[in-house]
């Protein structure tokens, strides 16, 4: 399909990338190492073999390795498929095949179909670049005052700037006026920051702690075409339930279920439609997942708040985090049970610090873990006799850990964050009548 920007070439300027595997390297990350960064050799290509849909060839470290953050790969492999008229993949690995690639269970690989470069409206220029075990870098050129949108999470206006904040999802689209709007979507799940400046040049600028270039162009024209594009590799979303659009209310900090009884009440009284009630990590028993703290959240009344939203058509979330309290409580004794936990080399458990404290967290590719995950998840929100929600807000799932590297004693680092908690005072009702809720409307 060639259309209008035939002529339009994307400029991939691999600069520099770096990848290591040493442990040890992860502390000297906390500095910056720029100067060697600058002293990182580049690769040579050879045993260049194109074909009608792409070309491979083979990378070499073009002089001495700057080991930088880690040990510089000294032969990779670099792949350039156009999988449709309007989608380039773009893919440099080891050639030893060693590094982690994001699996195919995990993310299924699109099909393709017959593009050619003869075609594309996408056309791949490799210039330099540079690549180690435990860290990538990789710099693109873009034109100035790009019009760029995607990546992490930001609070600022849709249009990218520099702010990273906390989620990212390794896609941007790019809008160039009448040359249209492209994307690019790297394949990589390691953490990663993505720097947008104008230094020498207005660039973007990929950090990542590991994995390969794993690269998808989606030619667009149109941003919709883009969207339509992406989905053509990552898959559809899943549709959002209707009640999803609605009003949600949530905060941490409610001090018992008689609060957020309080709350919903108040919402009606104030005349403001509410969708959705959410309660956070306040109602677990010392913020262990699959409990409830009886003192303020008893069971009873937690199915009395729900059944009493579901009469009114209002919806109820609460959050799980995927790291368990390490201690002796069915949802850490079912995981050790089913092996479904990170462990550290000598076969013990691995220990982080997360809102409970010391946490143990389950290994999502361990054959035990579905199973025990699914058996928590299904007794605990047993419609009949746990809490019947909704949805579920699945928190601190990156997987965050609090225990800063190399993480020796985590529980003093525990202690020192202030576990064991200080709960806040147990009530027997609420001050005041809750309107339309029967029993825990106890006036004291
Ligand atoms: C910077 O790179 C040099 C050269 O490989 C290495 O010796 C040094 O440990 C690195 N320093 C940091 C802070 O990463
Ligand atoms: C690719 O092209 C070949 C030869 O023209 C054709 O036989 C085949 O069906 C095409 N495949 C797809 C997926 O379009
Ligand atoms: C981008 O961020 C910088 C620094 O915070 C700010 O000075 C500038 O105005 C921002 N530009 C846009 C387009 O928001
Ligand atoms: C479109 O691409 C041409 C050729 O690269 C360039 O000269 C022109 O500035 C581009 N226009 C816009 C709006 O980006
Ligand atoms: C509910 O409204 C009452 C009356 O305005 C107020 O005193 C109370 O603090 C509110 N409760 C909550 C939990 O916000
Ligand atoms: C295993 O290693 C962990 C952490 O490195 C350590 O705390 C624990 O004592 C070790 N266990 C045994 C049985 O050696």
């Amino acid at each position: 399909m060639v259309t209008t920007f035939f002529n339009r070439v994307l400029c991939f300027s691999l600069a520099v990338a770096t990848v290591s595997a040493f442990p040890t390297a992860l502390e000297e990350r906390q500095s910056s190492n720029a100067t060697f960064l600058s002293t990182c050799p580049g690769y040579k290509a050879s045993n260049v073999k194109t074909t009608s849909t792409g070309l491979s060839a083979d990378l070499t470290l073009a002089g001495t390795a700057c080991n930088a953050y880690s040990s510089d790969i000294s032969d990779l492999t670099l792949t350039v498929e156009y999988q449709t008229d309007e989608r380039l993949h773009v893919k440099i690995q080891d050639a030893a095949n060693q590094i982690y690639q994001v699996p195919p269970s995990v993310f299924t690989r699109p099909s393709t179909s017959n593009g050619s470069s003869g075609n594309s409206e996408l056309q791949f220029n490799y210039i330099f670049l540079v690549f180690e075990s435990q860290y990538l870098r990789l710099r693109t050129k873009l034109p100035e005052n790009p019009s760029l949108y995607g990546l992490g999470e930001h609070n600022d206006p849709f249009m990218l700037n520099s702010t990273n904040l906390y989620g990212d999802h390794p896609v941007y689209f790019d809008h160039r006026g009448a040359n249209g709007t492209h994307g690019v979507f790297l394949l990589n799940s390691n953490g990663m920051n993505i720097v947008i400046d104008n230094i020498d040049g207005q660039y973007l600028e990929y950090n990542t702690i590991g994995g390969v270039l794993d690269f998808y162009f989606m030619a667009g024209s149109l941003p919709v075409e883009v969207a339509q594009q992406y989905s053509e590799v990552v898959g559809k979303s899943a549709m959002m339930p209707y009640w999803g659009f609605g009003f949600h209310q949530c905060r941490y900090g409610m001090q018992d279920v008689y609060e957020v009884a309080e709350v919903v009440a108040n919402y009606s009284a104030a005349g403001i439609p509410l969708e959705t009630m959410w309660t956070d990590i306040d109602y677990m028993y010392l913020r262990r997942i699959f409990t409830v703290v009886p003192a303020r959240f008893p069971l009873h009344l937690m199915q009395e708040l729900v059944s009493t939203l579901h009469s009114r058509q209002l919806h109820y979330i609460v959050m799980v985090d995927p790291a368990v309290a390490y201690q002796n409580y069915p949802g850490f004794n079912d995981g050790v049970s089913a092996d479904a936990f990170l462990k550290v080399a000598n076969g013990s458990v691995y220990k982080g610090v997360v809102w409970p404290g010391v946490t143990a967290f389950p290994d999502w590719f361990a054959p035990g873990t579905q199973g025990y995950w699914n058996g928590q998840l299904d007794s605990f929100f047993i419609a009949q006799t746990g809490i019947d929600i909704d949805g579920l807000w699945i928190d601190m799932n990156e997987a965050s850990n609090f225990c800063v590297y190399p993480c020796t004693d985590p529980e003093q680092q525990a202690a020192a964050m202030g576990d064991p908690l200080h709960p806040p005072p147990i009530r027997l009702g609420s001050l005041r009548q809750i309107a339309r809720f029967q029993r825990q409307v106890t006036a004291y």
